[in-house]
């Protein structure tokens, strides 16, 4: 038996609107093992950024709490590497040079062959070692997100956390993106919590996918374990009875169990905004 790598115990966040307290999260509980890879699916405004900034340490909670490798979170830290949706890149370095600024941060010390070494080997991961000089107004939103990927993983951080990372991409490159990333993992033995609004990838990436009911007061409804070997193959994968099965049970609690209903036009970007602005 692996032990919990990473504990919610209780979790619960309320937040102050001038209308009153506003509770978003309660009694979240979620044990994750090191090497896990786990998706967030829920509806929006259901909570799930906000899940995702209490772990990440961008927000504090205001019950309950996270322990990463038995310590208590009390803020961020370079054992958990964030990747945004809108890939944060600084616009003024280079590919190669916003890679080497992860590194060196975990690197100090280091002699500069050392440094350049572990930045070739983060630019080869994502397949990206030809663009390392360009800009990035010069190249595209997936190549973007994988470097945005690149300097998550150059922390070399036990959890890896992503808000929607490929949400914002076409589905060939999301795909391509998607394959990248089972292998890095596989390779590193992150532990992960992906959030995501699309079925299939939660299906193919996830040892188990938790799906959160809905707000005011969202919490974990349902947890389904994908029992799918690895590695896996997104087309092999399509006509796989138990595929299906896991598939059709994420539709069922999204659409069956817990249907959207209205939707608060401020409620889906908010923890966005609010990561983006304490990352800032
Ligand atoms: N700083 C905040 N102040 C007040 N309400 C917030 C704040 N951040 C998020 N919320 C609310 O908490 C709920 C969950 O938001 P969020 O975690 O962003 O949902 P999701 O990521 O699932 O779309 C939403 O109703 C949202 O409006
Ligand atoms: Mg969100």
């Amino acid at each position: 038996m692996t032990k919990t790598y990473l504990d919610l115990s209780q979790l619960g966040m309320r937040f102050p609107t001038p209308k009153g307290e506003f509770v978003a999260l309660k009694g979240v509980n979620l044990q994750v093992k090191k090497g896990e890879f786990i998706s967030l699916i829920g509806h929006s405004g259901c909570g799930k950024s906000t899940v995702l900034n209490l772990v990440a340490g961008l927000l504090m909670p205001t019950d309950g709490g996270v322990i990463v490798d038995g310590k208590e979170v009390d803020g961020p830290g370079p054992e958990r590497a964030v990747v945004f949706q809108n890939h944060s890149l600084l616009p003024w370095l280079t590919v190669y040079q916003n890679v080497e600024l992860a590194v060196k941060q975990v690197n100090k010390g280091k002699s500069k062959a050392e440094i350049r070494e572990q930045v070739e080997h983060y630019l080869n991961l994502i397949q990206m070692q030809h663009a390392a000089s360009k800009k990035p107004d010069e190249i595209s939103g997936g190549m973007k997100q994988r470097v945005g990927i690149a300097r998550a993983l150059a922390l070399q951080p036990k959890v890896l956390l992503m808000d929607e990372p490929f949400g914002a991409l076409d589905a060939l490159t999301r795909a391509h993106l998607q394959d990248a990333l089972m292998q890095i993992q596989a390779e590193l033995n992150n532990t992960v919590i992906m959030i995501t609004h699309d079925v299939d990838e939660a299906v193919l990436l996830s040892d188990r996918i938790v799906m959160m009911s809905n707000g005011p007061a969202a919490t974990i409804g349902q947890i389904l374990p994908i029992e799918l070997a690895r590695p896996r193959n997104r087309v092999d994968l399509a006509d796989d009875a138990n595929y299906q099965h896991c598939r059709q049970e994420v539709l069922r609690f999204l659409y069956e169990k817990h249907s959207h209903g209205q939707v608060k036009s401020n409620q889906s970007n908010n923890g966005a905004a609010v990561m983006l602005a304490k990352q800032a």
